[in-house]
């Protein structure tokens, strides 16, 4: 006959099985759904646009960023984590990307939103490069689970412009 410390032993490594289990399907569900996010970041003003003492080239804007993220949230979603960049070019790097605003959302009902902003960190390139530049605007996004990896993809909207002189 087997010990109740036997038992409640065998019992218990039961349940971490099946914990470990669900764990894995929950991570692995995840991987199944596929999310249709969308956003729309809409430069509404340029508030000023000028060339620091240094050199820097700075700008400053005003943006209605929208989106809908709700299909990012499953039930093994804890919180996601978003971002939004100016990426260019430059000749110096063939990539320069520019936090504009972050934020974090921390369920579904709150994943469809837009914000009429001012950008939260400066837009200041490393030289003089931004005046008539091309650039786009993107989406980041992290998705936190509750188990499992993290994730992270984004969403790339391109034509935007910066204005050919100062002001
Ligand atoms: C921002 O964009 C959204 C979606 O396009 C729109 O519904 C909203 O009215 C805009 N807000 C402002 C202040 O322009
Ligand atoms: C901007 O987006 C376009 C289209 O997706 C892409 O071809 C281009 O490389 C992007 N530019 C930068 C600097 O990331």
């Amino acid at each position: 006959m087997h010990s109740f410390g036997y038992r409640a032993n065998a019992l218990l490594t039961f349940a971490m099985t099946i914990l470990a289990l669900m764990c894995t399907l929950a991570s692995l569900s995840d991987n199944f759904n596929s999310p249709t996010p969308s956003a729309h970041v809409k430069v509404v003003n340029i508030n000023r646009f000028q060339k620091q003492p240094k050199g820097n080239d700075e700008v400053s804007m005003q943006l209605n960023i929208s989106a809908d993220l709700q299909s990012l949230f499953t039930w093994n979603t804890k919180q996601v984590f978003v971002f939004v960049a100016a990426e260019y070019e430059t000749l110096k790097n063939s990539l320069n990307q520019i936090s504009l605003w972050d934020g974090i959302i921390p369920s579904k009902e709150h994943a469809k939103f837009w914000i009429h902003t001012s950008n939260k960190y400066r837009f200041i390139d490393q030289g003089s490069n931004l005046r008539g530049k091309e650039f786009n605007m993107t989406l980041h996004w992290h998705v936190m689970p509750k188990t499992g990896k993290m994730s992270a993809d984004k969403i790339v909207m391109s034509g935007y412009r910066l204005p050919d002189e100062y002001r």
